[in-house]
């Protein structure tokens, strides 16, 4: 057939992609460097085969579609990607648009977009894993919008849908723009994940509750205010059991948890922007502290047993992740509204909200909220928005008595811990940073400001020679 679209790295997402463009009507060629890999899946494509055209070599791959080409890289992210360019620069021509859809550090799709490519660039975020990849991804696309309209029609066909029928693939801005955008949709999936394992260890070492009784609370969430993705995948491994031995199937899983360094970037590049994402970077942290299993067995041997029983209401609990995933996504949408601004790429937090209704990994019923509430004011914390002002209210108090009662029992909340200690800080007008502010001109003469607003701005430390106080630090 006569394709239009092409498609180089055959592993699973790339593998699902193609299928899912293949079934909505979009002959496509494909390639990947072990052509074994590519036979075989053309041979397992039943009959979305005819509309697929296996190829044996780039140049092959290059001839098989026509101009004007777009060719999808799944490759893993970094080198492979500049290597796949390289290669591909000779072969195409000025009009050919090259989409990197692999989880890209937007800086290198920045990069990439700046160097002068002799090729149209696109850089998309795409997530929602394989079955996402296969059924209707969201798609976070950033380039040349001129370049994006030009594939919008096969994203949004292959693309999820939100429950009024919008699909979700939008256009996000220049450049690293929806890679940006999917890497801070990674970090908030990093703090979502940590916030539900923070509620399982609760009611695991808490309350001694069974894995499948924790399977059924997080199932119960999951009909309510918390209804999402994580949730409902949450409820279906807590109940699951392990086929070789019987036992609940999380039981037997190691404790470790791996990462591909998405919601690490998010945590550096909110850093970089000085925007507070504390949920985040305690996922991040916590990830990394889970990694270090042997000093974590030290760690227990020399101090203790870990967490001890405690009562709490599991109504407490599902009200106190309420409050911690709002206090988390207010955090990410300031960083993004920030980001945008320091990028000049003017980002559309409603439309952010609305790609990530349907097909990504932190797809929530809340998120329909948050859209309508960033569309009265993008600019305003999520958490000043009335609607969600109000959650807060009713829901805060009992993260409060989670956050009292597992610090007082040994247990560890990072996130959630210190998702409240930012909402303190956020609710509270006359903070301590005088304490700072007075620090910093003692040992910096950096000065400060006034409440009174009288125009001196030093300290007496300094007047006139050494002061009392100074003499006394010495
Ligand atoms: C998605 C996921 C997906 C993947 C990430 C995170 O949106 O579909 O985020 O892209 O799971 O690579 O993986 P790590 O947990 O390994 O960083």
């Amino acid at each position: 057939p006569e394709t239009s679209i092409g498609l180089i790295g055959l592993g699973t997402m790339g593998a699902a992609l193609a299928l899912n463009i293949a079934e909505k009507g979009f002959p496509i060629a494909v390639w990947n460097r072990t052509g074994d890999v590519t036979r075989r899946f053309h041979a397992a494509a039943g009959p979305l085969a005819e509309r697929i055209v296996p190829t044996e070599s780039l140049a092959e791959l290059v001839a098989a579609i026509a101009p004007p080409r777009a060719i999808i890289l799944m490759v893993p992210a970094g080198q492979a990607v500049d290597d796949q360019i390289a290669a591909l620069a000779p072969l195409l021509s000025p009009e050919d648009l090259v989409i990197d859809a692999g989880n890209a550090n937007f800086h290198d799709t920045n990069r990439r977009a700046a160097s002068g490519l002799p090729m149209r660039f696109l850089g998309m975020g795409v997530s929602g894993g394989e079955e996402g990849a296969r059924h209707g991804p969201a798609i976070m696309g950033g380039g040349a919008r001129a370049d994006w309209d030009r594939i919008a029609p096969v994203m949004e066909a292959i693309a999820a849908r939100a429950e009024d029928g919008t699909p979700c693939a939008t256009w996000m801005g220049e450049a690293g723009a929806g890679h940006f955008v999917k890497t801070v949709h990674n970090g908030i999936e990093y703090a979502d994940m940590q916030m539900i394992a923070e509620t399982y260890g609760l009611m695991r070492d808490g309350l001694g509750m069974a894995s499948p009784a924790i399977g059924e609370t997080f199932a119960a969430w999951n009909e309510g205010v918390l209804r999402s993705y994580l949730i409902e995948i949450s409820a279906a491994v807590a109940r699951a059991g392990d086929p070789a031995t019987g036992a609940p199937m999380l039981d037997v899983i190691l404790d470790t948890a791996g990462q591909k360094g998405t919601g690490r970037w998010t945590a550096i590049e909110a850093q970089h922007l000085a925007t507070p994402v504390p949920v985040i970077e305690a996922a991040v942290m916590a990830r990394n502290v889970s990694a270090r299993i042997d000093e974590r067995r030290a760690g227990e041997a020399r101090f203790g047993s870990g967490p001890q029983r405690l009562a709490v209401e599991l109504a407490s609990l599902e009200a106190a992740l309420i409050a911690g995933k709002i206090l988390c996504y207010a955090q990410g949408f300031a960083m993004i509204e920030i980001a945008g601004r320091a990028f000049g790429w003017h980002l559309d937090l409603p439309a952010i909200a609305r790609v990530w209704r349907a097909g990504c990994i932190i797809r929530s019923a809340m998120l329909n909220d948050m859209a309508t509430a960033l569309a009265e004011d993008s600019a305003r914390n999520l958490v000043l928005a009335p609607f969600f002002a109000e959650r807060l209210q009713s829901a805060v108090p009992a993260l409060r008595r989670i956050v009292a009662q597992s610090v007082l029992h040994g247990h560890a909340l990072p996130a959630l811990a210190t998702g409240l200690g930012w909402f303190d800080l956020m609710r509270t007008s006359r903070g301590t940073a005088n304490m700072i502010q007075a620090q910093r001109d003692f040992f910096g003469a950096h000065g400060f400001d006034r409440l009174d607003g009288r125009d001196d701005h030093d300290g007496p430390w300094k007047m006139g020679g050494e002061s009392s106080t100074v003499t006394a630090a010495r």
